[in-house]
């Protein structure tokens, strides 16, 4: 069983060498979390006494503006960061993926970099050698894949990158957007997969700014400001609240065709939303 328990925990971030002086005099910012500055050393509270709990079969959905906590609430959920103050308990084997390229070495060629990718994620040697012939398809690299990965592209070693992550079988899966660098083309051959993936994998929690995808990979959203959460529940609501509209009126009738027609979208007990 795979489960993850968060109980009243906070996350600060003490920045040492902050311009104290010109903090008193900054206007109200709108994105990221609170600063206190009424001490020596100016803190960043990146989460706020946060309490979730989620469980196997969960696909969770964070949104939020930007610095609202959604990559520091992934990362304590990795166990990357430890709460300041509460707890955090995540049972299960965690595939983080935050950084398309994190794990990937400039020197050694696209074939090594599958594996090393993968054992990264969680994988076994084995299991990777067998799934390499189906990623270099999916990557569509070719030769390249010879060659060493300081010679790729951005875009190029998205399509590693993500070739590799949506070939894994996560417990729970975390995954942090970034596959902005794609061309649409290809995108659209790895949304399928995503979705394959987000199905394979026992839990999801999946922090985005593209309600589209949010869609067709969650179940439901959390919605996150300066650190707290603000509401949770189904997508429609969450996102209809954070964005102060019904995020259904303003997709395109391919979109809503898409998500409507996505098997990811039925919850455990089986109702569609
Ligand atoms: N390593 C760090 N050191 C100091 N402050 C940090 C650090 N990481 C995050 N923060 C602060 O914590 C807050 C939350 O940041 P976080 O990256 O979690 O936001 P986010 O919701 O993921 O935003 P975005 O949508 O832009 O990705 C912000 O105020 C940010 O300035
Ligand atoms: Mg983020």
């Amino acid at each position: 069983m795979v489960s993850i328990d968060v109980w009243n925990a906070s996350v600060d971030f003490p920045i040492f060498d902050a311009k104290t002086r010109s903090l008193k005099k900054a206007v109200l910012g709108k994105v990221g979390g609170k600063i206190a500055s009424d001490a020596k050393v100016p803190i960043i509270e990146a989460l706020h006494d946060i309490t979730v709990s989620i469980k196997e079969g969960d696909r969770v959905g964070l949104v939020g503006h930007n610095g609202a906590g959604k990559s520091t609430l992934l990362r304590l959920l990795a166990g990357i960061y430890e709460p300041t103050r509460g707890a955090a308990r995540t049972v299960g084997k965690v595939a983080p993926v935050f950084d398309l390229g994190v794990g990937m070495d400039p020197e050694i060629s696209g074939y090594e970099n599958i594996l090393i990718r993968g054992l990264y994620l969680g994988m076994t040697r084995k299991e990777m050698q067998k799934r390499v012939d189906d990623i270099a398809e999916f990557t569509e690299l070719g030769d390249y894949l010879s060659m060493p990965l300081r010679t790729y592209s951005t875009g190029m070693r998205v399509r590693l990158a993500l070739g590799v992550v949506t070939s894994i079988d996560p417990e729970i899966l975390l995954l942090d957007e970034g596959i902005g660098a794609v061309d649409a083309a290809f995108l659209d051959k790895a949304r399928d997969r995503l979705v394959d993936l987000v199905r394979r994998s026992g839990m999801l929690v999946f922090a985005s700014h593209q309600d589209e995808l949010l869609f067709e990979l969650c179940s439901s959203a959390l919605w996150m400001d300066e650190g707290r959460i603000v509401k949770e529940g189904s997508l429609r609501e969450v996102i209809g609240g954070y964005k102060g509209k019904d995020p259904f009126a303003h997709m395109s009738k391919e979109a809503l065709e898409r998500i409507g027609e996505s098997p990811v979208l039925t919850t455990k007990s089986g109702e569609v939303q």
